[in-house]
């Protein structure tokens, strides 16, 4: 039994999708789980030249005979899972993973979308209302889909959230016609047929998660957890206030699966440059042409919501910090074909702030501000390198540049992206 977890070392985007479903099928996973976040992630699989875009499925769902799991970590919005479902079949048909979806699951609704697009100035939020409903999870006043499975208990407290909603919008909102969009019956008449097509999906079922992982642990079963955003997106161990309302990182598929994983194998998702999509602070971005080329050739757009995602150089610093905060056992390396033709190449190793010198990340706002970066700069290649398979085939001045990765932050790189296809990996 081996399980393993796949996380975002930097700000999103990282190529966690092409990961989750290639390791799912190399390392022989029977089980991808969810365990945060929602349809604010956005997790690409390229197959045979065809595009999916997962916001709410796990990656590993493409595999008929597996089981896809939602833990009670994520907060789902039932229209977007039905949509994503009926694309989905549309496109494979019934050849695809099974579903589970925990009963303890919160749900995005209508008033969280409402609240977090008035907000959503603060940090650039994607407006799915993410932070809105992890705000009521935590405040005790949530709805779960176990409130939902019945229509008279899920009529009861859609009534008693809308009555203090409808008055917290008008108060948030400068237009006083906001809160009218809020209709009773039609938000239950909604999300009732919603969520039980759903339910009737025979491939989809509600259960409890944690007695399911539980199991099939003692089974012998392989389970993949699927980290969605990335360590500094995390609530806690981010650059707060500029985070998403869950926990990405390692602690977060504890308490958003309920389930503890034995002989786990830590990978963090490092892409070979940076990028970000939404404000706060970003040390090695690059406002000039570079950063522009770096948009255009990684097609750096988001995948959720089209924005334009900002570029800049890999910052060691960073995934220094994340393997701290994550214990990560190794490393794959995305995106590395984009930095093809670029020469010299940059890597922030360390920060000097205030006269002090550090090679780890700090979160820290304020000292963000005065950051001076220190670079080293590595000689780059102009090979295309879509077509290598092995090691060997890589210039030698791309082995150079993932050495130093290995060397800084002391892990192995197991896996290199060369290109966004499910067969562009270099294995080593
Ligand atoms: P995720 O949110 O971490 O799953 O990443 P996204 O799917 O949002 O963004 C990654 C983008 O890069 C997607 O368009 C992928 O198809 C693409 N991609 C992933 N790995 C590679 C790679 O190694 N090379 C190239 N060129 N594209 C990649
Ligand atoms: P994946 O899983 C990149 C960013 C948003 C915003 C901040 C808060 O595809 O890597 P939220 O809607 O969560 O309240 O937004 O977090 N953000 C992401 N950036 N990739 C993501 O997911 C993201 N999910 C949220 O842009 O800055
Ligand atoms: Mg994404």
């Amino acid at each position: 039994m081996k399980n393993i977890a796949i996380i975002g070392s930097q700000w999103g985007d990282e190529g966690k999708g092409k990961m989750v479903d290639y390791l799912t099928q190399k390392k022989g996973i029977d089980i991808v789980v969810r365990y945060q976040g929602g349809n604010n992630a956005g997790h690409t699989v390229v197959v045979e030249g065809k595009k999916h875009a997962f916001h709410l499925l796990p990656s590993g769902i493409l595999y008929k005979g597996k089981t896809c799991v939602i833990g009670n970590g994520v907060v789902i919005n039932p229209a977007i899972l039905l949509e994503e479902l009926k694309n989905l079949e549309s496109q494979v048909g019934e050849k695809h993973a099974q579903l589970l979806i925990s009963s303890k699951v919160h749900l995005i609704m209508p008033w969280h979308i409402i609240r977090d697009s008035i907000n959503s100035g603060k940090v650039g939020s994607t407006k799915r209302g993410i932070g809105p409903t992890y705000m009521d999870y935590v405040g005790r006043q949530g709805i779960r889909l176990i409130d939902a499975l019945d229509k008279k208990r899920f009529t009861q407290r859609i009534r008693e959230e809308l009555i203090w909603n409808k008055k917290l919008i008008k108060l948030m909102s400068k237009h006083a016609d906001t809160a009218k969009e809020l209709n009773e019956k039609k938000i239950i008449n909604d999300y009732w047929q919603d969520l039980s097509a759903i339910r009737k999906n025979p491939l989809v079922k509600i259960s409890d998660v944690s007695q399911f992982l539980s199991q099939s642990q003692e089974k012998g079963k392989n389970i993949l957890f699927e980290g969605a955003q990335a360590t500094l997106l995390d609530i806690a161990h981010g650059t707060y206030p500029f985070v998403t309302s869950s926990n990405p990182t390692i602690g977060g598929i504890y308490t958003g699966s309920g389930f503890r994983p034995r002989n786990l194998r830590v990978y963090g998702v490092v892409k070979a440059y940076t990028t970000r999509v939404g404000k706060g602070p970003f040390p090695t971005e690059l406002k000039d042409s570079l950063g522009k080329q770096l948009r255009k050739v990684g097609n750096e757009f988001g995948t959720t919501t089209g924005r334009p995602r900002r570029c800049g150089w890999l910052d060691l610093t960073i995934i220094k910090y994340a393997k701290l905060i994550n214990g990560f056992d190794a490393l794959v390396l995305t995106k590395l074909d984009i930095l093809s033709g670029i020469n010299p190449l940059k890597i922030a190793v360390g920060y000097e702030i205030d006269g002090q010198k550090t090679d780890i990340f700090t979160t820290d706002f304020q000292k963000l501000k005065k950051v001076k970066i220190i670079y080293d700069e590595l000689p780059g290649w102009k090979e295309d390198i879509t077509k290598a398979r092995k090691w060997s085939d890589l210039p030698k001045n791309a082995q150079r540049y993932i050495q130093k990765v290995e060397d800084f932050t002391n892990l192995p790189v197991e896996l290199i992206g060369v290109g966004p296809g499910r067969k562009e990996i270099v294995s080593r």
